[in-house]
């Protein structure tokens, strides 16, 4: 081969060598931009609950870990106590709350939310909100109600969940969302009920299964 052959063929393989690191670097970029975004399409999850006695607290401490959401209760302003509790008391809190009306829905009691700021903010930087509460005859507890009222859930997906002795979920996430600040854009997912505290290994197959 000629001198002058040689070099420009020296030439040529530079500038090959040259392009095959310039498009391999663009590759990175671009792969590292499909992993972006993917990392951006995780939902932010919020998983709200109320718990008189501790079992939907939880079926919630396991949803939380099922997600790597972030976990806030939903406290009463006035706590419950045992006696509140008593169901079997014509004279409770909870047998007043319930008599007041034919269901939670049309009731005018709603229970004040200590937390309720906290809720609203977590709430707004959300995609996914579960919202968790035990089976009080059949239905959500009115303070559900007070939050659904009270925190928009528009254009947020919500998931109901319920923990009860024999009751399913039934009708109660259906009447909380008559009564919840939603848009068309909010997707009210069907929800589920446990029977008392679920394990790690079934929340993590709902929440798997879930559309969202
Ligand atoms: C006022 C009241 C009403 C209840 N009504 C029902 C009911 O209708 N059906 C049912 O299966 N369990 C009922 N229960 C039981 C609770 O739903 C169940 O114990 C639930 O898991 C408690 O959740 P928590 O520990 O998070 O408060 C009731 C409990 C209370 C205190």
């Amino acid at each position: 081969m000629k001198k002058s052959k040689k070099n420009v063929f020296r030439i040529l393989s530079v500038i090959l060598m040259f392009v095959m690191v310039v498009s391999a670097m663009n590759g990175n970029t671009v792969s590292a931009k499909t992993a972006k975004a993917k990392t951006d399409k995780k939902k932010n999850v919020v998983v709200l609950y109320f718990s008189a006695t501790g079992t939907t607290k939880g079926a919630a401490q396991r949803i939380k870990k099922a997600t790597k959401g972030k976990m806030i209760s939903i406290k009463a302003a006035e706590p419950y106590t045992e006696a509140d509790l008593d169901y079997g008391d014509d004279e409770s809190r909870v047998t007043k709350e319930h008599e007041s009306a034919d269901s939670p829905a049309k009731s005018s009691v709603r229970p004040k939310i200590s937390n309720l700021k906290s809720i609203k903010k977590a709430v707004k930087k959300a995609d996914v909100v579960y919202i968790g509460y035990p089976i009080w005859w059949g239905e959500a507890p009115h303070i559900v109600y007070t939050l659904v009222e009270g925190v928009s859930l528009k254009g947020k997906t919500v998931v109901p969940f319920s923990t009860s002795i024999s009751s399913g979920l039934g009708s109660s996430a259906k009447h909380l969302k008559t009564k919840a600040k939603i848009s068309s854009k909010t997707k009210w997912l069907k929800g589920r009920n446990f029977y008392d505290i679920p394990s790690q290994k079934t929340v993590n197959k709902w929440v798997k299964g879930l559309k969202y």
